[in-house]
């Protein structure tokens, strides 16, 4: 029997306020895939861009504001009482942030006997990727599992082995800066704009480009060769941070320097992102490599991936760009499958944040 689960979900742990409806669609209990009914966010991008971060009081202050406006889009022309799930995420993240999504499904909304799923913010990233092309529970668990998973966005670089759904081995992460943290860092160093990826990865296109160029820079790969499946990017921020303070003023604002600065910050991450993601689907004896969060939309890394599951007969699952960065869709997607493990609640006043959640 076909039948549809209608879930709400709300995304407030960083600095996008997001709301969606995701149908998850079964045929005889088995998830044939997922339907986004609306996706809608509003970002805090533009705010933050002054601190070159997010400023946790003020990523509150706005998700308080915004909320209640998103939901609203989020839902116009849509019935809410045929919502079946309510989905939050309750961690990884900035504590007051998950705090205004969780109170506003236990004060707002009308779910007094509705069910709440508790989402993990990390897990929901690689789940985003059901939401690549229309695949069911079977389909993927037959084709890509075990995977070795990368979740790399501006709060993590995690790499873990998939088993199954729900079913993780936590193999490495970052020590210090993650690697999306690492792009905004080196960015702000470079004095371009926040969030840093998407500005270092169009200046590093315009350096390769170069016919022949002539600034060449040559950055440290942290922790490449080193057998663990950790990462570091500190030590690269200060690589680039030293660098740049030696530069003459004329060297230091022109176009080729920052354009050869980028380049080279750009391959650096990625070199290490994929030696060591690589390394680890080897060695687990993963079917595929799967990576989702806001780097995943680097150009070079799923390139570079690509290249790499292609030469080791490896499949390979990334988002679609919309749902590599923060959204409620992919935390909608989450939320069906704790909900199959038994993690819904049925009173929203028990739900918790968990800032520091771990896979
Ligand atoms: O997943 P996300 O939206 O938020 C967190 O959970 O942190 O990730 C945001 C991060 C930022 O650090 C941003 O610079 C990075 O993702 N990012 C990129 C690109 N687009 C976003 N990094 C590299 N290349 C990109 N194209
Ligand atoms: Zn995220």
């Amino acid at each position: 029997m076909n039948k549809k689960i209608h879930i709400l979900a709300i995304e407030t742990s960083c600095d996008d306020t997001s709301v969606s409806i995701v149908l998850a669609k079964e045929k005889g209990n088995l998830l044939k895939g997922f339907k986004v009914v609306s996706n809608k966010m509003s970002s805090q991008v533009e705010l933050h861009a002054g601190y070159g971060g997010v400023y946790p009081a003020l990523a509150k202050r706005e998700h308080k504001k915004n909320l209640p406006q998103v939901f609203k889009a989020a839902t116009r022309g849509f019935d809410v009482n045929k919502i079946d799930l309510f989905a939050i995420t309750v961690g990884p993240g900035l504590d007051p942030c998950l705090w205004t999504g969780i109170n506003f499904i236990q004060e707002v909304l009308p779910n007094s006997k509705k069910l709440s799923v508790p989402v993990n913010h990390v897990e929901a990233h690689i789940l985003a990727n059901f939401l690549s092309k229309e695949i069911g529970e079977e389909e993927f668990s037959k084709k890509y599992l075990p995977a070795a998973a990368l979740a790399v966005s501006g709060g993590h670089t995690i790499l873990f082995r998939m088993e199954k759904i729900g079913k993780y081995e936590l193999l490495g992460q970052t020590r210090d800066d993650a690697a999306g943290e690492c792009f905004d860092k080196t960015a702000r160093i470079l004095g371009l704009g926040y969030p840093g990826g998407p500005q270092i990865s169009e200046l590093a296109k315009r350096y390769a480009k170069r016919k022949k160029p002539a600034v060449k820079i040559s950055f440290p790969r942290p922790m490449l060769n080193q057998k663990n499946y950790d990462f570091s990017f500190s030590g690269l921020k200060t690589a680039a941070l030293y660098y740049h303070k030696k530069q003459k003023p004329e060297v230091a604002g022109s176009k080729e320097y920052l354009e050869a600065m980028s380049y080279e910050i750009e391959q650096a991450i990625t070199d290490v992102l994929v030696a060591k993601t690589l390394k680890a689907a080897l060695n687990v004896k993963a079917r595929s490599i799967i990576a989702g969060g806001g780097v995943s939309a680097n150009e070079l890394l799923r390139k570079r991936l690509g290249e790499e599951a292609k030469k080791f007969n490896l499949k390979l699952l990334l988002p679609k760009a919309v749902y590599c960065a923060d959204n409620a869709a992919m935390i909608g997607v989450a939320a069906y499958f704790g909900y199959q493990r038994g993690e819904a609640v049925s009173d929203p006043n028990d739900l918790r944040s968990n800032p520091n959640l771990l896979i």
